[in-house]
């Protein structure tokens, strides 16, 4: 594994070429995107798409987001309807996944798309990776670059933490200043589906397209909201993923002995002060901060060694949206 950063315009472009050149090999490239680290493998090569999936310890095939340097690009693997090109006029580059129609020439493998015939397309936001994408010239197929159940990876650290030799090239561009995945949105049939919530709002979702976002689909039928995630056993029933190894408990109102706690907005509830850590996802009280802070806030109070991890109750508007998804995964019963 080479680790590879963005420092100045030669190291910049050293690592667009390792990155490449991995890619083109067939290779796993871990790529900084501004939502997580995705874990990245031309999409149209069937065995490096399987190499992903391999690398993770994924326990089933799930489709996965083929990212694209530009709108145009994407346009040659989907079919844009009005709305989509809209949405992605308003948001790419950026942390919006659009499933759309996948065009019949489009030649993305089957197993990275678990043999839908639609799509997950999406332009990240960091120069460096779309540099990287536009020069190799295919979509490149990329999870989040953790082993499958685990949290996110937010920084380069993180990724060889998780993955290790599995990866040939690392591109270090620092943080990810979102901090949650891309959100997901399906423009399918004339309807838009909020697939999974995420790094853009529903709110300003609607607000683009001039209406309240469609239902979303039943249940039984309904995208995880992690491609790690196993199919729910029983409806209502969340299966456990971001998770840590130590407990997670929601909507406390006090620290336990033993626990560590996760806060909000300065919030200092009884038992904070014998907490084992604490960290404060915004102490301003910023759902984005917050919402670019949850992974690493998860992996710090697990390293505390707590024998839980409680959390304060957060806001549910806007990101908190997300943010309670992730942490309810975290927080569902262990398989
Ligand atoms: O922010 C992100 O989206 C990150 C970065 C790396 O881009 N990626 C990410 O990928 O979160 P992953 O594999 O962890 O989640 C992909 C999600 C899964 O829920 C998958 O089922 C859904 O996208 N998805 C992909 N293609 C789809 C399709 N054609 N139809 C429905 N859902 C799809
Ligand atoms: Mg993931």
């Amino acid at each position: 594994m080479e680790i590879h950063g963005v420092a100045d315009a030669e190291t910049r472009e050293r690592t667009i070429t390792a990155a490449v050149a991995a890619l083109a090999a067939g290779e796993l490239v871990a790529l900084p995107t501004e939502t997580v680290y995705g874990l990245g493998a031309d999409a149209t090569d069937g065995r490096a798409v399987a190499a992903i999936y391999a690398a993770k310890g994924r326990p089933r095939f799930n489709p996965l987001i083929a990212h694209l340097p530009d709108l145009e690009s994407a346009e040659r693997h989907g079919i844009f309807d009005p709305v989509a090109r809209a949405l992605a006029g308003a948001f790419w580059p950026g942390p919006l996944t659009l499933v759309v129609p996948k065009r019949p020439e489009s030649p993305i493998a089957d197993l990275a798309t678990a043999g839908l015939d639609s799509v997950g397309l999406r332009v990240p936001a960091p120069e460096i990776t779309r540099a990287i994408l536009a020069r190799f010239g295919r979509p490149v197929a990329a999870p989040s670059a953790n082993r499958s159940g685990r949290v996110s990876p937010t920084r380069a650290s993180d990724v060889v933490e998780e993955l290790g030799e599995a990866v040939s090239v690392v591109v270090d561009a620092g943080a990810c200043p979102v901090g949650v995945e891309s959100t997901i949105v399906a423009v399918l049939d004339g309807t838009v589906r909020l697939l999974r919530p995420g790094g853009i709002a529903r709110e300003r979702i609607e607000a683009v397209i001039g209406r309240p976002l469609d239902a979303a689909p039943p249940a039984a039928t309904r995208v995880e909201a992690d491609a790690d995630t196993p199919a729910p056993l029983a409806p209502g029933l969340l299966t456990s993923h971001y998770a840590p190894r130590a407990a997670v408990r929601l909507d406390a109102a006090q620290a336990l002995p033993g626990e560590a706690l996760m806060t909000f907005a300065g919030a200092r509830p009884p038992g904070a002060e014998r907490a084992v850590a604490i960290v404060d996802l915004s102490p301003a009280g910023d759902l984005a901060e917050a919402a670019s802070r949850l992974f690493s806030a998860l992996r710090e109070l697990d390293r505390s060694g707590a024998v839980a991890i409680a959390v304060v109750p957060l806001p549910t508007t806007g990101l908190g949206e997300a943010i309670a998804d992730r942490l309810g995964r975290a927080a569902a019963p262990r398989p």
